[in-house]
């Protein structure tokens, strides 16, 4: 076993919904491919046996329909369970002795952030600590100063190499793909900045509402939960320059770049909207501001973006359920001027579909004199046996590469960008589920206007991957 290879995988909060929904699927996909056969020690307060564990884990596979009888009964007999209380030095004597010397193990914190502290804290007392990995999952924080304090309990025992802080959307190779795109397709830089690009917008629309979670969602909001972490991470990658090395430090100093060299979110430049009946969700404060839809305009001083808008729109309750980048080129000069071209663009999708198209003029099969919109387009699904997010960012923590996770310089630049906004408490405007927002969304809005997804036959793709 390479020696940057976990030994151990521990996951505490194991008879909670993550492990329920992600950590079990995720991790019977790595006994899958051969790519784990460590113990699995799952850590929680349920007073339940391994038995009960491992028939949590079987009935979380059936339930997502990835249920394979041969990888689940291996990854059952690689579960382990120790019950006790987070804060109860006994319940990490008892780890110490399932973990039975492991060098390396890895700690995923499938638990609220509020119980982080006192977790870490008696791993190192324990001893548990040394050579390990911490895992933990966005939000990293509510806002700058409480992510530098939580930054601040987790340094104190681990290594900023040891800290893997998982932002699904880099787990997926949607996401990824933007960089592969840009970076091995040569032909593509000669457009790749201000000269050519007119802006930039990402739109992440999702038809559904708060789906049970309100009482999250109402302390996090649109912006915390998408905007600062997922969709930052989708503009990095098209703003990014070419990384010196292919290795995750370089590609990670390149995304900082990026977000150092954005100005903070003026209020001006923000619009918050919440779905009608959003205040009828459980667990949603009956007079709750918090909102389920923004729509942002970015800057980027650099050489490269100086004066391209970078448009983010994030919502709740919008008509479909598409991630798509819309980049729109400068119109050049032509002999056509007449015909009233329409500007040429990159689109990319994320998801559902796999989709990169470039937008063209061709002229109009009926009327030479005419031209028509068309597109240029590479579009796939999600094939069914690729990794989805969760196993590719657990299968790299455990392996010690951390390309896909935000380092915290990264972490606190994408709060010094929000944070102003956020404090600013500005107005929240109602919109009509299944609509494109609140209609003040219109004063942020991208030369030529916003490009609203069409789903078209390969969108209907079923989702084989988060
Ligand atoms: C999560 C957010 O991080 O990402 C959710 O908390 C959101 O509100 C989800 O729905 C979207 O992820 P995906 O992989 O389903 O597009």
């Amino acid at each position: 076993m390479n020696k940057l290879t976990s030994d151990a995988f521990v996951f505490f909060g194991a008879t909670g919904d993550l492990a329920f929904k992600k950590i079990f699927p995720s991790l019977q996909a790595m006994v899958k491919r051969g790519q784990l056969n460590v113990p699995v020690i799952g850590v929680a307060r349920s007073a339940m046996d391994v038995d009960e564990l491992r028939a949590r884990a079987r009935s979380s596979l059936e339930q997502s329909g990835k249920f394979d009888a041969a990888a689940c009964e291996k990854l059952c007999d690689l579960l382990r369970y120790v019950r006790g209380d987070n804060s109860d030095p006994a319940t990490f004597q008892a780890l110490c002795r399932e973990l039975n010397g492991a060098q390396r193990p890895t700690y995923y914190m499938a638990i609220p952030p509020s119980i982080f502290p006192g977790v870490v804290e008696q791993l190192d007392k324990s001893g548990c600590a040394t050579g390990a990995r911490v895992i933990l999952e966005k939000p990293f924080g509510h806002d700058l100063a409480s992510a530098q304090a939580l930054n601040q309990t987790l340094s104190a025992t681990f290594a900023e190499k040891d800290i893997y802080r998982i932002d699904h959307y880099l787990g997926k190779r949607q996401v990824n793909n933007t960089v592969f795109f840009r970076f091995a397709n040569a032909f593509l830089e000669p457009f790749w900045n201000r000269h050519h690009i007119e802006s930039v917008q990402i739109t992440m629309a999702e038809s559904f509402g708060v789906q049970g979670r309100g009482a999250f969602y109402d302390e996090t909001g649109a912006i915390r939960d998408v905007i600062q972490n997922h969709l930052f991470q989708v503009l990095a990658n098209l703003a990014m320059e070419p990384p010196v090395r292919n290795d995750s430090e370089s590609i990670r100093d390149e995304k900082v770049k990026v977000l150092k060299a954005i100005p903070a979110l003026a209020a001006g430049n923000l619009v918050r909207g919440q779905f009608r009946g959003y205040r009828s969700e459980k667990g949603v404060a009956p007079e709750s501001r918090m909102e389920t839809f923004a729509a942002l305009r970015l800057e980027i001083d650099s050489c490269r973006w100086q004066g391209v808008p970078f448009l983010i729109r994030a919502g709740k309750c919008l008509p479909v359920t598409c991630t798509e980048i819309f980049i729109r080129l400068r119109q050049p000069p032509n002999i056509y001027m007449e015909l009233n071209l329409t500007q040429n663009h990159f689109r990319i999708r994320i998801s559902p579909d796999i989709t990169v198209a470039f937008g063209l003029n061709v002229m109009a099969p009926l009327d030479e004199q005419a031209a028509v919109p068309a597109e240029v387009l590479g579009s796939h699904c999600p094939e069914a046996g690729e990794k989805d997010a969760y196993e590719r960012v657990l299968g790299d923590a455990m392996a010690g590469d951390a390309t896909l996770f935000a380092r915290q310089d990264y972490v606190e630049e994408a709060w010094r960008i929000v944070d102003p906004a956020l404090q600013a408490g500005t107005p929240v405007f109602d919109y009509e589920p299944n609509t494109w927002g609140p209609q003040e969304a219109a004063s942020v809005t991208p030369p030529g206007g916003w490009h609203n997804p069409v789903m078209t036959e390969n969108s209907l793709c079923k989702q084989t991957s988060t």
